[in-house]
Parts: structure tokens; C-alpha cells; sequence
């Protein structure tokens, strides 16, 4: 199978010789061009998984492969984060352009810039600066960076947390229009779980360093929340996560 194959992954850091175990032996399987969200509370190690991944942090043991698909070559990661870290001096476009800042043919990068404006909204505010733009646009534009970039996998670290419910729905179903589109591997961390049954054809449920369930959602998009099958997923995962809270209340007292 192509994609991303995790084996036996654990990251400590240390602090002060306190060791901190934030990923423990972590197996993972996500299939090149899948779309895989993550929940856990706070501090169970999505953003470390995600830094191991994209190679920002080391890992202490275990191993990352990559396996492309036939027809490709294109082994390229790259990572959304939270807020849309924007060079303020450029344009919508040029903070665009960034990520083709080496590419000899200009032509290509302003046509590739043009499409992505375009699959975004923005295309109208191209020659506007960061402090002009809304921050569901800002958010738009970084991720536009990254397309631009053309990855196979795309990583992304609660890249929506800060929008207002209304630019959420929106960019969300903007993120389900370009993952049909372009076929790429999309792993999404979110502390929303609509969200991420909304998103994920799997939804890994993380507690405490670990994964503690794979859940596959095999609805089409764009997914009816009121339906019955939403509620059952959304359901199956808030009982996990309250078992967990359970136990370490348990485990507390
Ligand atoms: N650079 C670091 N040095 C030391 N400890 C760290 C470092 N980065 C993360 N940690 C610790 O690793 C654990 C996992 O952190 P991580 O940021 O991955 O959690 P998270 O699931 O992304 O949390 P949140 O939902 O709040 O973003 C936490 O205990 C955190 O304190
Ligand atoms: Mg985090």
C-alpha cells in the first residue's frame, strides 16, 4: 500500500531531567491520498505527531516511511498551523508565491498562484496585505502557500480554531472541494469533533501520548450533521474520549 506507515513511534522531551513522554509507541497507517482527522484533549501529543511527520522535531524511536503511488514522485510534506504566520510585507499573492520563492519559471508560479486564488476566494484581494484581509481570509491565504507548494501530504494543526462558526463551515467544505479535486493525503488535528467527523475518512482518537481508536467514517461529502449516521459517529467518539476522562479521574482521586 502507498502512503505514510508509522511503526512503533515515541517522542520524550526533557525537561529539567524530567522526562515527558508526549508520544508513546505509536502505529499508524493512512493510505496516500486519504483524509485522516485527529481529537484528543489537550496535550495528548497531536502537534508533536505532526512535527515528527513533517520532520520539525526528532523522534526518540521508531519509524516515518513513505511510500509514494505508482504514478508519483512528489514525496513533499508540509504544515498548516493555527494561526496563518503571514510575512505582513507581502501581498495575498506574493505570501502565495513564498512557497515558490526558488522556481526559475515564473510564468508557472503566477498561474499556479492564479488557480489557487481562484479555488479560494481571494482572488480579488490578491494585491491586498495581511493587515487588510480578514482572518478567515488570512487563514485562507496560508493554506493557499501551501497548495502552492503542491505536497502530497498536507498537515494540519487546528487550522481553523480561530474562525467564526460561519468561515469554519465554509473553509471546511473549501478543504473537502480541494481534497476531491487533488488527491492529496490530508492529516487534520482538531479539538472539534464535528469537525473532524465532518473532514476524516478515519478519525484517530488520541488520549495520554497513545491512539487509543481508529474510527473509519465511510459517509459521502458533504455530510448531513443532522443525519443519524453523524450522530452514531459522534457519539462513538465522545464515549471514547469520556471513558479516558473517566479513568483519569479515577486514576486522580
Ligand atoms: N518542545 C517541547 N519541550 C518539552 N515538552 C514539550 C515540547 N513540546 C510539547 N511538549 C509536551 O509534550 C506533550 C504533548 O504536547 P503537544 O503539543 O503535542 O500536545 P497537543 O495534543 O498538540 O495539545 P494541544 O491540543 O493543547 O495543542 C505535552 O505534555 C507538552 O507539554
Ligand atoms: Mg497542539
Amino acid at each position: 500500500m502507498a502512503g505514510l506507515i508509522i511503526k512503533n513511534l515515541s517522542k520524550i522531551y526533557e525537561i529539567e531531567s524530567k522526562k515527558i513522554h508526549a508520544l508513546n509507541n505509536i502505529n499508524l497507517t493512512i493510505p496516500d491520498g486519504s483524509f485522516v482527522t485527529i481529537v484528543g484533549k489537550s496535550g495528548c501529543g497531536k502537534t508533536t505527531l505532526l512535527k515528527l511527520l513533517c520532520g520539525l522535531e526528532d523522534k526518540t524511536c521508531g519509524t516515518i516511511d513513505y511510500t509514494h503511488t505508482n504514478n508519483s514522485d512528489n514525496n513533499r510534506i508540509s504544515i498548516v498551523f493555527q494561526e496563518p504566520r503571514l510575512m505582513p510585507w507581502l501581498t495575498v499573492e506574493e505570501n502565495m508565491a513564498f512557497s515558490l520563492i526558488n522556481c526559475k519559471d515564473k510564468n508557472n508560479v503566477s498561474q499556479k498562484v492564479s488557480t489557487y486564488l481562484k479555488l479560494l476566494g481571494l482572488y480579488n484581494f490578491r494585491k491586498a496585505y495581511p493587515s487588510q484581509i480578514s482572518g478567515g481570509m488570512a487563514q485562507r491565504t496560508s493554506l493557499g502557500r501551501t497548495l502552492c507548494y503542491e505536497p502530497q501530504i498536507i498537515l494540519m494543526d487546528e487550522p481553523l480554531g480561530a474562525l467564526d462558526a460561519f468561515n469554519r463551515k465554509k473553509l471546511q467544505n473549501e478543504l473537502i472541494n480541494i481534497f476531491l479535486k487533488c488527491g492529496k493525503t490530508i492529516i487534520f488535528v482538531t479539538h472539534d469533533i464535528e469537525e473532524a467527523i465532518c473532514l476524516g475518512q478515519k478519525i484517530v482518537v488520541m488520549d495520554r501520548g497513545s491512539i487509543i481508536k481508529e474510527i473509519p467514517v465511510s459517509m459521502d461529502y458533504y455530510r448531513d450533521t443532522s443525519s443519524l449516521e453523524f450522530f452514531h459517529h459522534k457519539n462513538q467518539v465522545l464515549n471514547i474520549l469520556n471513558k479516558f476522562l473517566e479513568e483519569e479521574q479515577h486514576e486522580f482521586l
